[in-house]
């Protein structure tokens, strides 16, 4: 097969006269390499939505403007062979881990294009044939690197399609084992009970039947939640009041962290499933005490947007780091310990089915910040 790189030459007519123009264009472009960078950069902290995918701040920039400068010295000087195709891919892949916005990469390379094309026009301008050369060269080969960019975002698609698939089947299995395994635990359970009447003032025995009805539990919430990741039990709907919410979901969790609740108990109240919703809170806030420990805080507080309920859960603990930040939502992914990475994924399904969202952002100072957004209107799941 042919790869990928010759094929998207190939595509563009790409030719030795455009590797021979780069090469006569780069000892005139090279003195302005750090300025083209400054800008650059200059330009993206000037875009609102582009200087938050400089994730890190701006500390960051210093150095990455010692990378474009050295990605600029290699756009001119070659070999465009399947080494640079590879170092390309690279970067690319850079960018999709940060899951910075395609359509960005547009707008950044239109400012290193148009100030390539500057140089081409300010140095050639005497030589029509070599500006003509230059300005075509320069085009082809920003239109390449955009093409090398756009084929990282397509691989991350296929492997996030292939992700899709692995757990359709991974659920239909869990979902039978979930069942199966429901029978045994329900014996457990009442020969548990049985067993409880009957240990008397043995302590030791009390202990541990007390600590195997513990274990029972557990093993129960994890097939529970197993079972309602595949399938979408109906929503049972009513007015929920999320001040109510909240003070059954925080008299659940018995913590040490100083969680702070405002402007919920002035919300209008949302129509939705209230056990579900409930779930959905108690998770986000259970993850949050987790995230921020026992000298941490958590600040929950709701607004209203319009016709939506806008509830903020916020941490002082570690954030969630990029990598994982991309795929936060999807099952099977978790940065605790003794997680099994179901309880976004349940998040996410629920509040969706409600006709909302939620989404999670790095707390400004430190730490996450999650918000889900309710309609206040009644529901149609
Ligand atoms: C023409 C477009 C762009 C080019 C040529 C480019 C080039 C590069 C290069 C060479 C690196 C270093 C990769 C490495 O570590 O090996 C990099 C990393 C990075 N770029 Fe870009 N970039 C472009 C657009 C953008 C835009 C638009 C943003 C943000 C709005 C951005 C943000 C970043 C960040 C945050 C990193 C560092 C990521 C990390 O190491 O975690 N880039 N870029």
């Amino acid at each position: 097969m042919e790869p990928v790189f010759d094929e998207l030459k190939r595509y563009i007519d790409w030719s030795g006269d455009d590797e021979a123009a780069l090469r006569a264009l780069h000892p005139h472009a090279a003195p302005h390499f750090a300025r083209i960078a400054e800008s650059f950069y200059a330009r993206i902290l000037q875009h609102d939505g582009a200087r938050e995918a400089l994730i890190g701040g701006e500390s960051r920039v210093g150095q990455l403007k010692v990378s474009l400068i050295n990605w600029m010295d290699r756009l001119l000087s070659g070999p465009w062979n399947e080494d640079y195709f590879e170092l390309r891919c690279r970067i690319g892949r850079v960018h999709v881990r940060i899951a910075l916005p395609q359509h960005y990469m547009f707008g950044a390379m239109n400012v290193l294009r148009r100030e390539l094309n500057e140089i081409v026009d300010a140095e050639f301008l005497q030589d029509p044939t070599a500006l003509r050369h230059g300005r075509r060269a320069v085009g082809r080969i920003l239109d390449l690197e955009l093409a090398i960019m756009l084929h990282t975002y397509r691989e991350d698609l296929i492997a996030q399609q292939a992700r899709t698939e692995r757990l359709a089947t991974f659920g239909q299995l869990i979902g039978s084992i979930g069942h199966e395994l429901r029978n045994p635990l329900a014996v457990i359970e009442s020969s548990l009970y049985i067993l409880d009447q009957r240990v008397g003032s043995d302590e030791r025995a009390k202990k541990h039947v007390g600590r195997i009805g513990e274990q029972l539990g557990i093993a129960n919430g994890i097939i529970t939640a197993l079972l309602d990741m595949i399938r979408d039990r109906p929503l049972v709907r009513e007015e929920i009041r999320l001040d109510n919410t909240f003070a059954s979901v925080l008299a659940a969790l018995s913590t040490a962290t100083r969680v702070q609740v405002t402007g919920v108990d002035t919300l209008p109240p949302v129509d939705g499933d209230a056990k579900q919703i409930r779930q959905v809170f108690l998770n986000l806030v259970d993850n949050a005490i987790h995230a921020a420990g026992a000298d941490g805080e958590v600040r929950i507080d709701g607004r209203v947007d319009g016709a939506v309920v806008e509830i903020a859960i916020e941490d002082t603990g570690p954030g969630v780091d990029p990598e994982t930040r991309r795929r936060l939502f999807e099952p099977l992914i978790t940065t605790k310990v003794q997680g099994i990475g179901l309880g976004l994924a349940l998040v996410k399904r629920i509040i969706v089915r409600h006709g909302g969202d939620v989404a999670y952002a790095p707390r400004a100072g430190g730490g996450a910040r999650f918000v889900v957004r309710l309609p206040i209107g009644p529901v149609h799941a």
